[in-house]
């Protein structure tokens, strides 16, 4: 008899592994303390932008194994496997990482559990957490009922988040007992011969820290190369390539440009740095500290460039803004470079025009104060400068003639190095990257 599941926080980590899980044959309960968002995740809706997602939820509803509640009650007396999903934003005017959403799914979950079970941590939480919350569910579960805490990180994409849950590059657990082990084992064992490291619970929750924190240096890395490709008239786009060669450095992660944004690695890479300070290991991680400068001087960088462009200054132009989301195939605008850098430009006086394929509706919520258009010929339409800042395949594609006749002066920024640079030029486009 398989384990019955909880998928507690429904973000884009919690429906994708709640999906995935009642797809793999699992029975699956997800919660969420948002009414609104639970009734939306039972009659089939998703509340998110991702790719591939819809019918797998769609499937796992309409087999009957899968649905959404949210009574903490429910979740305790169905679950033998209660996963934690919730959100570790970045606190509020500081660095470290609010884990209380965390704390507060335990705290509701573990009074009610009445039957052996595992609670497993799935965010990205500093090092020590994992400890403290097995301390936290220890006391707060009623007595003589046999539950533990495992930590279980989770390295999927968004974008691709169901690909990444049913065929993730290997699987880290942080257990202390060969019984979580064995039922985490059995759990991921439908997802076939996955690459598992079994560990303790700092090790585990330090090698998402590490993983995301590798990956913004490696992108911080490249836009360092780019500033100094800049400054001495070179290409980064072939440097980057170049280097990619090297098996020991590959190609990914190494594109130059407006760099990272999201919900993770801007506020993965402060949060470990403010955790390894509370350690008493700061020294330790102070690159990072460069590593967030040189991707911020990156946003800069590119409002720079564009008033370049509008020839000094922003007031009485008209700029195009391509790309709202942090990233393609994605909605989500949080800390969006795109957006950050519209912003900016509207703040110093430029009339900005956003539009992005899927971000708009999220974008016009959290800034009503841009304009936007409903395609990308109506947001560079009269534009003085236009700007590709998220590289959405249809924004690669775009025809620079076409283009060319709906603006008003034919500038363009490419923030992503995504576009050909010969086929822009040679339609009379004045093109920086
Ligand atoms: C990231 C990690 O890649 C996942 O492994 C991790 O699980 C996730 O955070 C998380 O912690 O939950 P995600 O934030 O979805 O995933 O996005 P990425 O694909 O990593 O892209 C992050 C940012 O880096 C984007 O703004 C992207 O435009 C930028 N980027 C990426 C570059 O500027 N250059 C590159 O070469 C690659």
């Amino acid at each position: 008899m398989p384990y019955r599941l909880t998928v507690i926080g429904t973000g884009y980590l919690g429906i994708t592994h709640a999906s995935c899980m009642a797809d793999l044959g699992f029975d699956v309960l997800g919660l969420d303390i948002d009414a609104d968002k639970v009734r939306r995740l039972n009659s089939g809706e998703l509340p998110i932008h991702e790719p591939g997602l819809e019918p797998v939820l769609r499937r796992g509803l309409d087999s009957g194994r899968l649905r959404f509640t949210t009574s903490y009650e429910e979740a305790a007396a169905f679950g033998d496997v209660h996963f934690v999903c919730v959100g570790t934003p970045q606190k509020r005017g500081e660095y470290a990482a609010d884990v209380s959403y965390m704390d507060s799914a335990i705290e509701s979950l573990a009074p009610h559990l009445d039957r052996e079970c595992l609670v497993v941590g799935k965010s990205t939480v500093p090092v020590g957490t994992a400890e403290r919350l097995a301390d936290l569910l220890a006391r707060l579960a009623p007595a003589g009922v046999e539950v533990e805490l495992a930590w279980n990180p989770e390295f999927l994409r968004e974008g691709y988040a169901v690909e990444d849950t049913l065929k993730p590059d290997r699987i880290v657990i942080g257990v202390r007992s060969e019984r979580a082990e064995k039922m985490l084992r059995e759990v991921y064992q439908p997802l076939g011969d996955i690459p598992m490291v079994v560990t303790d619970f700092a090790t585990s929750e330090l090698v998402k820290t590490a993983a995301n924190a590798f990956l913004a240096t490696k992108i911080s890395f490249i836009n360092a190369m780019a500033e100094v490709c800049e400054a001495a008239h070179a290409d980064v786009t072939q440097l980057s390539k170049a280097l990619s060669y090297d098996d020991r450095i590959g190609g990914r992660f190494l594109n130059a440009g407006l760099g990272f944004g999201g919900g993770c690695l801007p506020k993965d890479i402060r949060a470990f740095m403010a955790r390894a300070g509370e350690l008493g290991a700061d020294q330790a991680l102070t690159f990072l500290r460069e590593v967030d400068a040189i991707n911020m001087r990156r946003r800069a960088r590119m409002v720079d460039l564009a008033r370049e462009l509008a020839g000094g200054s922003f007031h009485g132009c008209t700029v195009g803004v391509l790309g709202a989301a942090f990233k393609p195939n994605s909605d989500d605008i949080r800390d969006s470079p795109a957006l950050d850098v519209a912003v900016t430009i509207g703040a110093q006086g430029g009339q900005v025009t956003v539009y992005d394929p899927i971000a708009l509706g999220n974008a016009r919520k959290a800034h009503p104060e841009l304009h936007y258009g409903e395609s990308a010929l109506e947001a560079v339409r009269g534009a003085h400068v236009v700007l590709l800042l998220t590289e959405w395949p249809e924004f690669v594609d775009l025809d620079p003639e076409e283009l060319g006749k709906v603006v008003a002066a034919r500038r363009i920024v490419d923030g992503r190095n995504a576009l050909n640079t010969e086929t822009w030029r040679s339609a009379g486009w004045h093109y920086r990257a």
